[in-house]
């Protein structure tokens, strides 16, 4: 089946992903590529329009990215946002000039010219702008639909193809009309059908896998997680028994996390060995208090048992969950952001051991997977758990790992998630945990003086953990929470909320 496509060129914007959300949330497939592609690549991809991304550039920059020109020659549909706005006015001639003040913030739109890339968009709305070059004045085939209510040009449009051009940035929130803009241009202007659906692709999917695998082997790890099940599951249709799938037990998982993940998987096909690594994994953490340290070491002996297994299974094959914002960071032309944390992840690993990869999700956000795991099949229960980190309890209690901390925190955290799924908050928030801190405080029990753990309770709300803010759980849930761990984990009596948003925070405290 042949679905509508859309590319997206990015020019380095911060928010160049929050285009591709709108676009798929519209269920119109799309692409995030390097502005660089030649002209030549981009018609082998058969897009039906392009959008040309926001920059932190500025095209009076020396080295300002442009994009391949003959694509203005093309009959595909182009959109460019502020500094493609800007890129796109300037290649017909316009005046674009640095402005003494950045225009920062909300503005309202002024419509000068009805077009039906403002269909359904009330004059007035409210726009975001964020740009520091102006657009002075249109080359003489362009010409102006919108302003902003300062006067500066908001919205244009050339004469005769289907070229436009946006100064503010529909792509995020704050532009009240945003997503009816993106809409008009992708529906009405572009064409484009509205027939993406991640559960779509299973067929397609299980083609490509089984003719990429024909008779080798595969093996996948399983960490509990969404990510790896979907992609196992996806795996296991296409090839059946040959694939080998397993999944250690680091003693570092959430409360019966095999025993809640096992049924479901091998009722589709995935029959995962477990292999019982928890004492491995405490004695190398023994006397590890140093957030990295721990890290690392869980990474390697990681890698220890799966070296193991892999060899066993004698696989050509290595599933691996790597979602679309991975595939996008690594596309993006802005350098390499700074280490905050080594993160360890399943695949990527064994790059010695010859494995290639299968990565049935690379094209999918999360939300996406959720969907498609509902269309194999998957419950409810596992494919909407939150996310959970490689190095798993270790990096959530703060100082030394040992078996009795992992009790405690695993029962606090469990009532924790209990009560949030009985008040319906779970689904909402999009990842809570607790973390117990090594601090003691004295408290008093009946008439017993208590001197023990405190545990932070987080929850937070993001869209794909790049950035998070804090979830508002009413004050009578948090009230609930807190007695129920004091009053049943032995070892805690003091519970804390952690009320910090990521900048400048992160989400795991270590
Ligand atoms: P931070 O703490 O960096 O977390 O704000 C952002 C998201 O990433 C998860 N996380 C990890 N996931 N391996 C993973 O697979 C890791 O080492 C790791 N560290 C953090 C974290 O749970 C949050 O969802």
């Amino acid at each position: 089946m042949k679905f509508s496509k859309v590319l997206i060129l990015d020019f380095g914007s911060q928010v160049t992903k929050l285009i591709a959300r709108n676009i798929r949330e519209l269920n119109v497939y799309c692409e995030i590529i390097p502005y660089k592609t030649s002209y030549k690549k981009i018609l082998d991809e058969n897009p039906d329009c392009i959008i040309l991304s926001g920059s932190p550039a500025s095209i009076h920059d020396k080295k300002a990215p442009i994009f391949d020109k003959e694509l203005l020659n093309s009959k595909i549909p182009i959109l460019g946002i502020c500094y493609g706005a800007q890129l796109l006015s300037k290649l017909f001639n316009s005046d674009v000039k640095k402005s003494k003040i950045r225009e920062f913030g909300p503005a309202k739109l002024k419509k000068i010219k009805n077009d039906k890339i403002l269909s359904k968009i009330p004059n007035k709305s409210i726009s975001w702008m964020s740009h520091g070059d102006t657009i002075f004045k249109l080359g003489s085939k362009l010409q102006t639909l919108a302003k902003s209510e300062f006067g500066s040009i908001a919205i244009f449009k050339h004469k005769t193809k289907k070229i436009y051009g946006t100064q503010f940035h529909p792509e995020v929130v704050h532009t009240s009309f945003g997503k009816q803009f993106i809409s008009n241009f992708l529906f009405i202007i572009s064409n484009c059908k509205n027939n993406w659906k991640p559960g779509k692709l299973i067929k397609n999917k299980v083609e490509e896998i089984k003719q990429k695998v024909g008779n080798k082997k595969v093996i996948s790890a399983i960490s509990g997680g969404v990510d790896s099940s979907v992609s196992s599951v996806l795996v296991a249709r296409a090839v059946g028994n040959k694939l080998s799938s397993f999944i250690v037990d680091t003693g570092l998982m959430r409360k019966d996390e095999v025993k809640l993940i096992l049924p479901n998987l091998k009722k589709l096909g995935v029959k995962p060995k477990i292999i019982d690594g928890s004492k491995l994994f405490f004695k190398k953490l023994k006397g590890v208090k140093n957030p990295e340290r721990k890290r690392k070491i869980i990474g390697k002996t990681f890698i220890e048992l799966f070296e193991i297994e892999a060899k066993k299974s004698k696989a050509e094959f290595l599933v691996q969950g790597t979602l679309y914002p991975d595939v996008i960071e690594s596309v993006s032309i802005s350098g390499p952001s700074a280490v905050i944390k080594s993160h360890h992840n399943v695949g990527g690993l064994p790059k010695k051991m010859n494995l290639s990869l299968i990565e049935p999700l690379r094209d999918l956000f999360k939300d996406e997977v959720r969907v498609l795991g509902k269309s194999l099949g998957i419950e409810k229960d596992l494919i909407g758990r939150h996310p959970f980190p490689g190095p798993g309890l270790a990096i959530r209690i703060l100082g030394e790992v040992t078996p009795e901390r992992v009790k405690i925190l695993q029962e606090a955290d469990s009532i924790y998630v209990n009560i949030l799924k009985e008040k319906n908050l779970y689904d909402i928030i999009w990842q809570a945990f607790c973390v117990l801190i090594p601090i003691k405080t004295v408290g008093v029990m009946g008439d017993e003086r208590t001197y023990e753990n405190t545990i932070a309770i987080r929850a937070v709300n993001s869209t794909d953990g790049m950035t998070a803010s804090w979830s508002r759980i009413p004050y009578d849930v948090l009230d609930l929470i807190s007695s129920e761990i004091i009053n049943s984990v032995k070892g805690i009596n003091k519970v804390v909320f952690d009320i910090s948003n990521k900048p400048p925070s992160t989400i795991e405290w270590e």
